[in-house]
């Protein structure tokens, strides 16, 4: 019930209806009070005034979770508000997505998220370079530095009965069957980043999904949810 109650996250376009349909599923309340950015909003990471109206042609992205018998959801979610990703803003997502795909396969037993996260920051700094975000001729602790500006974030965390389960607990410890992780990589241009391709200013992207580490391949607990360009756009354009 956790994971259906996020299947709305691509029809809902407020707070409100995203709380409304999580409680209709089945929820006792939101994990945390979520993210709603539109444009460059979504460049700030903790974003929660969700006031502004999103424009024709941003991306919207939702950071929401709900929680049931004690357990709560993390998910993210990033789409295009009119339905139709624009070149800049599929390459971008695209990149994110690659990514997290790629970190998404490292989940298993004995491997820690830190070595997740080691992964994510080399996979980013090549797509950063790819996108022609970076110069290609970069030295380690350039390249390194660029990564950290444009994902300030860590690849995941412990979930379970909190958000954060917990703070305390050391991201270097190996992975073991039954823990659960979110895994959220992102890319953040803000829109007055002089240094990157003015295509890419304004646009930020997060896919966060949360994961079910197992002997075998790893349980995405939020598999239901579309992240797939394809998936979303057909999405958004059935529900405009
Ligand atoms: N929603 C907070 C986080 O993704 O960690
Ligand atoms: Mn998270
Ligand atoms: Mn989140």
């Amino acid at each position: 019930q956790l994971i259906t109650s996020t299947n709305c996250l691509l029809l809902s376009e407020s707070v409100f209806q995203f709380e409304f349909e999580c409680r209709a599923r089945g929820a006792d309340i939101l994990a945390y009070p979520p993210v709603v950015a539109g444009g460059n909003r979504s460049n700030t990471l903790h974003y929660v005034k969700n006031n502004q109206l999103i424009k024709d042609g941003e991306l919207v992205l939702l950071d929401g979770g709900c929680e049931s018998s004690c357990y709560v959801s993390d998910i993210t979610r990033t789409w295009p508000v009119n339905g139709r990703f624009t070149k800049p803003q599929a390459e971008l997502y695209q990149a994110v997505l690659d990514i997290q795909k790629s970190c998404l396969s490292l989940c298993s037993p004995g491997v820690s998220l830190e070595n997740i996260y080691s992964l994510m920051l080399s996979l980013i700094g090549q797509k950063l370079k790819d996108l022609g975000i970076l110069k290609s001729s970069v030295t380690e602790s350039q390249f390194f530095k660029a990564v950290r500006k444009y994902c300030p974030h860590h690849v995941g965390h412990y979930l379970g009965m909190d958000v954060h389960d917990t703070p305390d607990m050391s991201r270097s410890l190996p992975l073991q069957p039954g823990m659960v992780i979110t895994i959220e990589p992102g890319l953040y241009i803000p829109e007055d980043d002089m240094n990157a391709p003015e295509r890419f200013r304004g646009i930020g992207v997060r896919i966060e999904d949360d994961v079910v580490i197992a002997e075998d391949s790893p349980l995405i607990l939020s598999a239901d949810c579309p992240k797939e360009i394809y998936d979303i756009e057909q999405i958004c354009g059935r529900s405009s």
